[in-house]
Protein backbone atom coordinates (compact mmCIF):
# COMPACT_ATOMS: atom_id res chain seq x y z
CA UNK A 1 0.00 0.00 0.00
CA UNK A 2 1.15 3.51 -0.76
CA UNK A 3 -0.26 7.00 0.10
CA UNK A 4 -0.08 9.94 -1.93
CA UNK A 5 -1.47 13.59 -1.41
CA UNK A 6 -4.10 14.98 -3.55
CA UNK A 7 -5.55 18.39 -4.04
CA UNK A 8 -9.18 19.63 -5.24
CA UNK A 9 -7.64 22.80 -6.39
CA UNK A 10 -9.71 26.28 -5.91
CA UNK A 11 -10.72 26.28 -9.50
CA UNK A 12 -12.33 23.37 -9.21
CA UNK A 13 -14.17 23.40 -5.43
CA UNK A 14 -15.54 27.45 -6.87
CA UNK A 15 -16.81 25.27 -9.77
CA UNK A 16 -18.08 23.08 -7.35
CA UNK A 17 -17.01 20.23 -8.89
CA UNK A 18 -15.37 18.51 -5.92
CA UNK A 19 -17.85 16.07 -5.36
CA UNK A 20 -17.66 14.98 -8.74
CA UNK A 21 -13.99 14.46 -8.45
CA UNK A 22 -14.46 12.34 -4.91
CA UNK A 23 -16.71 10.54 -7.01
CA UNK A 24 -14.06 9.43 -9.21
CA UNK A 25 -11.38 8.82 -6.82
CA UNK A 26 -13.51 6.30 -5.25
CA UNK A 27 -14.48 4.65 -8.23
CA UNK A 28 -10.95 4.08 -8.90
CA UNK A 29 -10.78 2.29 -6.30
CA UNK A 30 -8.55 4.37 -3.76
CA UNK A 31 -9.39 4.79 0.49
CA UNK A 32 -9.92 8.14 1.37
CA UNK A 33 -7.59 7.76 4.69
CA UNK A 34 -8.26 11.83 5.11
CA UNK A 35 -9.85 14.55 4.24
CA UNK A 36 -10.43 18.13 4.90
CA UNK A 37 -11.10 21.88 3.63
CA UNK A 38 -8.88 24.40 3.72
CA UNK A 39 -8.23 28.11 2.86
CA UNK A 40 -4.71 28.42 2.27
CA UNK A 41 -3.03 32.04 3.18
CA UNK A 42 -0.12 33.04 -0.01
CA UNK A 43 2.47 32.31 2.79
CA UNK A 44 1.35 28.92 2.82
CA UNK A 45 0.98 28.24 -0.61
CA UNK A 46 3.98 29.38 -0.82
CA UNK A 47 5.28 27.61 1.54
CA UNK A 48 3.57 24.24 0.18
CA UNK A 49 5.27 24.90 -3.67
CA UNK A 50 8.46 25.91 -2.01
CA UNK A 51 10.11 24.06 -4.69
CA UNK A 52 9.20 25.99 -7.68
CA UNK A 53 10.02 29.13 -5.87
CA UNK A 54 12.36 30.34 -8.70
CA UNK A 55 9.56 29.60 -11.60
CA UNK A 56 8.27 32.75 -13.68
CA UNK A 57 4.52 31.41 -12.72
CA UNK A 58 5.16 30.58 -8.82
CA UNK A 59 3.80 34.54 -7.33
CA UNK A 60 0.44 33.64 -9.92
CA UNK A 61 0.52 29.62 -8.56
CA UNK A 62 0.49 31.23 -5.17
CA UNK A 63 -2.10 33.99 -5.53
CA UNK A 64 -4.85 30.92 -7.45
CA UNK A 65 -3.97 28.68 -4.29
CA UNK A 66 -4.66 31.06 -1.78
CA UNK A 67 -7.54 32.82 -4.20
CA UNK A 68 -10.40 30.51 -2.52
CA UNK A 69 -10.89 27.00 -0.77
CA UNK A 70 -9.31 23.73 -1.81
CA UNK A 71 -9.94 19.92 -0.61
CA UNK A 72 -6.88 18.22 0.27
CA UNK A 73 -7.01 14.25 0.69
CA UNK A 74 -4.55 11.71 1.58
CA UNK A 75 -5.64 8.68 -1.10
CA UNK A 76 -4.38 5.37 -0.30
CA UNK A 77 -4.20 2.92 -2.95
CA UNK A 78 -1.37 0.17 -4.44
CA UNK A 79 1.09 2.24 -6.12
CA UNK A 80 -1.10 4.92 -5.23
CA UNK A 81 1.28 8.03 -6.37
CA UNK A 82 1.30 6.40 -9.92
CA UNK A 83 -2.28 5.66 -9.90
CA UNK A 84 -3.20 9.25 -8.74
CA UNK A 85 -1.17 10.98 -11.17
CA UNK A 86 -2.65 8.57 -14.11
CA UNK A 87 -6.16 9.63 -13.16
CA UNK A 88 -5.40 13.56 -12.93
CA UNK A 89 -3.59 13.08 -16.93
CA UNK A 90 -0.96 15.67 -17.84
CA UNK A 91 -0.35 19.33 -15.72
CA UNK A 92 -1.81 21.06 -19.26
CA UNK A 93 -5.43 19.88 -20.29
CA UNK A 94 -4.44 20.57 -23.68
CA UNK A 95 -1.58 17.78 -23.32
CA UNK A 96 -3.70 15.53 -20.75
CA UNK A 97 -6.19 12.23 -22.28
CA UNK A 98 -9.34 11.67 -22.50
CA UNK A 99 -10.88 10.69 -19.38
CA UNK A 100 -8.52 12.38 -17.28
CA UNK A 101 -10.11 14.63 -14.61
CA UNK A 102 -7.80 17.17 -16.04
CA UNK A 103 -9.24 16.80 -19.41
CA UNK A 104 -12.16 16.78 -17.98
CA UNK A 105 -11.86 19.32 -15.59
CA UNK A 106 -9.09 21.82 -15.81
CA UNK A 107 -9.46 25.23 -17.77
CA UNK A 108 -5.78 25.92 -18.09
CA UNK A 109 -2.13 24.55 -17.00
CA UNK A 110 -2.37 26.62 -13.74
CA UNK A 111 -5.98 26.22 -13.03
CA UNK A 112 -5.68 22.75 -13.42
CA UNK A 113 -8.29 21.37 -10.87
CA UNK A 114 -6.37 19.01 -9.02
CA UNK A 115 -2.54 18.20 -7.82
CA UNK A 116 -0.93 14.87 -6.79
CA UNK A 117 2.76 14.02 -4.93
CA UNK A 118 5.40 13.14 -7.53
CA UNK A 119 6.97 10.56 -5.75
CA UNK A 120 6.96 8.75 -1.91
CA UNK A 121 9.64 11.59 -0.56
CA UNK A 122 7.74 14.22 -1.70
CA UNK A 123 4.01 12.66 -0.86
CA UNK A 124 5.70 12.19 2.67
CA UNK A 125 6.36 16.01 2.87
CA UNK A 126 3.40 17.19 1.43
CA UNK A 127 0.63 14.82 3.52
CA UNK A 128 2.72 16.25 6.89
CA UNK A 129 2.12 19.83 5.73
CA UNK A 130 -1.71 19.41 6.03
CA UNK A 131 -2.33 16.41 8.10
CA UNK A 132 -0.88 14.96 11.83
CA UNK A 133 0.11 11.38 12.46
CA UNK A 134 -3.18 11.29 14.52
CA UNK A 135 -5.23 11.95 11.34
CA UNK A 136 -4.10 9.08 9.35
CA UNK A 137 -4.57 6.07 12.44
P1 LIG B 1 0.73 20.98 -9.80
O1 LIG B 1 0.67 19.57 -10.20
O2 LIG B 1 0.00 21.39 -8.56
O3 LIG B 1 2.26 21.42 -9.65
C1 LIG B 1 2.71 22.74 -9.81
C2 LIG B 1 1.66 23.62 -10.39
O4 LIG B 1 2.16 24.76 -11.03
C3 LIG B 1 0.92 22.87 -11.51
O5 LIG B 1 0.14 21.86 -11.00
C4 LIG B 1 0.20 24.01 -12.17
O6 LIG B 1 -0.95 24.41 -11.45
C5 LIG B 1 1.26 25.10 -12.08
N1 LIG B 1 2.04 25.20 -13.31
C6 LIG B 1 2.91 24.33 -13.80
N2 LIG B 1 3.47 24.77 -14.95
C7 LIG B 1 2.92 25.98 -15.16
C8 LIG B 1 3.07 26.96 -16.17
N3 LIG B 1 3.92 26.78 -17.19
N4 LIG B 1 2.36 28.09 -16.06
C9 LIG B 1 1.52 28.28 -15.03
N5 LIG B 1 1.33 27.38 -14.01
C10 LIG B 1 2.02 26.24 -14.10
Amino acid sequence: MERTLAIIKPDAVERRLAGRIIQRIEEAGFEIRALRRIHLSTKQAEGFYAVHRARPFFASLTAFMASGPAVVLVLEAPDAIKKWRTLMGATDPAKADAGTLRKEFAQSIERNATHGSDAPDTAAVEISYFFAGIDLI
